[in-house]
């Protein structure tokens, strides 16, 4: 058996991924703002310095594995509520937990991002500086200035980001033997969904992102893909990002990959 950290495994995607990864026998401990082995909020600096603190001491200095999924949607407001738990909820824990997790038996981690990753290039996105500079003020103040464009903005500016600093930890994280991969859900049903479906401004738009399977996935086609991804059948992935979406990216982006 091994301990694995899960954030945001309250509900959704990394409630399935929880219940897949407690059937194969692992040891969850799970960060979440309900629900959860350690409580506590994402979205502020305090809360993720608690988060790591408690999760470290109820992990007793033995982590093998980290798979972190809290994350908001487009709807929630303020907008700057969104790049903190999407953005800074996942690099400082990231960054906090890899000395643990390097002495870990077959360590590997997944970050949840987002097929809106790649709906920005990151040369053209408003927020990659203040990502960069760890200033979580400036990112929040960029996306809550940005009017109606806000929650586009939060959301796959933050998205975006976080795919960069994982591609970027490549070679750290290989050199400490420690696998780190994300995948890229495309339109899935869970409470995030659900609330962005019932959003007058959003939701003609996520109604309209069916793929070409046809339908939405269910947080359990993530899961399996994230389970397969912490394990020793994943050997030689690392700093890969897979596309989990029902064809939608190639549909839409048929020459960009
Ligand atoms: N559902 C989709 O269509 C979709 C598509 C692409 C990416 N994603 C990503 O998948 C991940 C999981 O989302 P989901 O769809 O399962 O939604 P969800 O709302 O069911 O799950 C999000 C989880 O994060 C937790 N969380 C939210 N704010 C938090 C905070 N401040 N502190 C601590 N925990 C917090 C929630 O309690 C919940 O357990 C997110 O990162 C989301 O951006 C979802």
């Amino acid at each position: 058996m091994s301990t694995i950290v899960m954030s945001g495994c309250a509900t959704g995607i990394g409630a399935a991924t929880r219940k897949q990864l407690e059937a194969a026998g692992h040891k969850i401990v799970g960060i979440d703002i309900r629900d959860a082995e350690v409580i506590a909020d994402l979205s502020t600096a305090d809360g993720r310095k608690k988060a790591i603190a408690d999760t470290l001491e109820k992990c007793a200095g033995s982590i093998d594995g980290v798979v972190l999924c809290a994350g908001l949607g487009v709807q929630v407001k303020p907008s700057s509520k969104v790049t903190s738990v999407n953005y800074f909820g996942a690099v400082e824990l990231l960054d906090a937990f890899l000395p643990v997790l390097e002495k870990g038996h077959q360590p590997a981690a997944v970050v949840i991002s987002s097929v809106a990753s790649a709906h920005l290039a990151w040369e053209k996105n408003p927020l990659a500086a203040a990502f960069e500079a760890g200033d979580e003020a400036k990112a929040g103040a960029i996306v809550d200035g940005a009017g109606e464009q806000g929650g586009n903005l939060a959301y796959a500016g933050s998205k975006n980001a976080l795919t960069v600093a994982v591609r970027k930890r490549v070679n750290a994280w290989g050199k400490a033997g420690v696998r780190l991969n994300t995948i890229a859900p495309g339109a899935t049903d869970t409470p995030l969904l659900q609330a962005g479906l019932k959003d007058p401004q959003y939701s003609e738009s996520i109604a309209k992102f069916l793929p070409p399977l046809g339908r939405r996935a269910e947080p359990s086609e993530m899961a399996s893909v994230i389970a397969f991804l912490m394990s020793p059948a994943a050997s030689y992935v690392h700093g890969a990002q897979i596309v989990i979406d029902g064809g939608i990216d190639a549909l839409m982006r048929p020459t960009s990959f």
